[in-house]
């Protein structure tokens, strides 16, 4: 998304958008699931998305800032086209996740919270996602769990994503 562009959902967007109004009860309810169509077409909430958001939902802005800020899924920044976000709670904690991470920062050379140079990968950190059973594990762009994670089967992953075409 450029800054010059003009973010409006599309008429694909809005169809599903009001689809979904018809779920909830009231505009504020529909909240989440409207950020999420938003961060699909925007691939990341911008103030203006999250301004274009408030407008379209007829709800103050500085709620759905709240809103945005307080859900770690909601990406206040560009994000690479594989987001691994490593879970750093307890049960992973205490099964090496602090290790995954390590190795991951190596191989990538970025922090946590930092994208690749060429945008291909970001790193995050994200709190308890019920896989504790089968700690330490990490969710790739937010839908796909990779668990029993070893050092060796995380650079095996990323070698794997990093030969995809994007
Ligand atoms: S502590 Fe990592 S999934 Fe629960």
């Amino acid at each position: 998304m450029s800054a010059n562009q003009e973010l409006k959902f599309s008429d694909a967007a809005l169809r599903e958008y009001h689809e979904i109004l018809g779920h909830y009860p009231t505009r504020q309810a529909a909240l989440l699931p409207t950020l999420w169509i938003a961060q699909r077409e925007f691939g990341w909430l911008p103030d203006a998305a999250q301004d274009y958001v408030a407008h379209l939902m007829e709800l103050p802005p500085a709620h759905v800032r709240a809103v945005v800020s307080f859900y770690t899924m909601f990406h206040r920044k560009p994000v690479g086209r594989f987001l691994l976000d490593v879970c750093t709670n307890l049960s992973c904690r205490l099964r090496g996740a602090d290790k995954i991470v390590e190795c991951i920062s190596r191989k990538l050379n970025v922090a946590l919270g930092e994208t690749t140079p060429d945008g291909k990968f970001t790193l995050a950190s994200v709190e308890c996602l019920a896989s504790c059973g089968t700690a330490p594990m990490l969710q790739l762009n937010q839908d796909e769990f990779h668990e029993n994670l070893t050092e060796a089967s995380t650079l095996q992953l990323i070698d794997e994503l990093a030969s995809r075409d994007i």
